[in-house]
């Protein structure tokens, strides 16, 4: 079987023409890393940024070129050019700082994860839905093409029914605030491939079974090493398996791949920044391998996508697909992970 598969099927739209103004609240790396190159080169407006450290709105706004530099958030609200929030604090600065931004009017696009318990997420939806602003949590991780182009041929049907997904992900993070944020390594870095396993799926799962280790020496107040299994309605055949090291010290062995099988072939995703290669093998001819060089990347296409997404949705006067109310789902997930792996028993995700 040969797939006709190309860039154009599965990199995301980048609606610069919309004309929307990003206002940038909280001006720290990944806004520095990320946001800013990705909006640069996607060609969409950054009207304001604000930190209330002065020097780095001041950078962030030098690498833009962005009009209106402040420390006061409520400088940044007033300006008639900012149509979009894009709020990158921590989770436990975000609480105050919605309930400004929704008392002002202005749509919030939001780092993840919402908030740091279920409870605040749950208040921070209630605060944006009662004042009629939009809000979307940046899973910009759905809009990275490695992952469109997977979950396109899922969609397609090329792989017959999904009935496995498997992630194995090495990295390193055991440095800076990530190892000094409690479970950092489930709610705040994996929460990404949680919400993936349901992008791939297309299920949620009814109940979570979790396992971690901490690492000889690691400076991380968490453990660093998880294995999260989810289990579905068994109508949905298909199990999902997230297994997580982000304390690989060599870093030419830092890697991430996802298996998905289904009952026509498989599919193998590895993806080394800017290299992502997709494989497809049939059962009806296991001897042959296709492999697509996915083009684009998470840190441009998929950060750029993401705000794109939040744009669409506001021109189209609909909920994005990320939303608020959809990211409860799967920080639910993030949070029922933790809770198994601390008390060493499945969790129920259907109460
Ligand atoms: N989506 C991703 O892939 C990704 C990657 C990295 C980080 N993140 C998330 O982004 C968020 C920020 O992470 P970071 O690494 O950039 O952190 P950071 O500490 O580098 O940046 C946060 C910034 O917010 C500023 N800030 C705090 N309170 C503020 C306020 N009231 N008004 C204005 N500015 C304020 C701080 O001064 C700091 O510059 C976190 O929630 C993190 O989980 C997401």
């Amino acid at each position: 079987m040969f797939v006709d598969m190309q860039p154009a099927d599965y990199l995301p739209a980048l609606p610069s023409d919309l004309g929307y103004g990003i206002g940038i609240v909280g001006c720290g790396i990944v806004v520095g890393d990320s946001h800013i190159p990705a909006y640069k080169k996607a060609g969409y407006r950054v009207a304001a940024c604000c930190d209330t450290i002065e020097e780095k709105a001041h950078s962030v706004a030098a690498i833009y070129g962005s009009p209106l530099v402040t420390t006061d958030v409520g400088e940044l609200l007033s300006h008639p050019e900012v149509d979009i929030v894009d709020l990158a604090v921590h989770a436990h600065q975000r609480l105050p700082l919605v309930e400004q931004i929704a008392a002002a009017g202005k749509h919030i696009f939001s780092q993840k994860p919402l908030a740091p318990s279920l409870g605040e997420a749950e208040r921070i939806v209630g605060i944006c839905r009662d004042a009629g602003v939009t809000l979307m949590v940046n899973h910009q991780a759905r809009w990275a093409p490695p992952h469109r182009a997977l979950r396109l041929l899922v969609e397609r049907g090329v792989l017959g029914h999904v009935f496995a997904v498997t992630h194995i992900h090495r990295a390193y993070q055991d440095f800076g605030w990530y190892a000094e944020r409690e479970d950092f390594n489930i709610v705040d870095h994996g929460i990404h491939y949680i919400d993936l396993s349901r992008y791939f799926t297309g299920y949620t799962p009814v109940r979570v079974k979790a396992t971690t280790a901490m690492a000889p020496g690691q400076n991380a107040v968490s453990p660093m090493i998880y294995t999260i299994l989810f289990e579905y309605e068994p109508s949905s055949q298909v199990m999902t398996t997230l297994h997580f090291n982000n304390i690989i010290s060599a870093p030419t062995l830092h890697d991430q791949m996802w298996f998905v099988d289904g009952t026509r072939g498989s599919a193998l995703l590895i993806d080394p920044p800017g290299k992502a290669k997709l494989s497809l093998s049939f059962k009806d001819s296991p001897e042959k391998v296709q492999t697509f060089d996915i083009a684009g990347t998470w840190e441009c296409e998929g950060f750029a996508g993401s705000m794109g997404e939040m744009m669409l949705a506001l021109e189209g006067g609909r909920e994005p697909e990320s939303s608020g109310r959809d990211h409860l789902v799967s920080l639910r997930m993030a949070f029922a992970a933790v809770e198994s792996a601390k008390t060493g028993e499945s969790v129920e995700l259907r109460r």
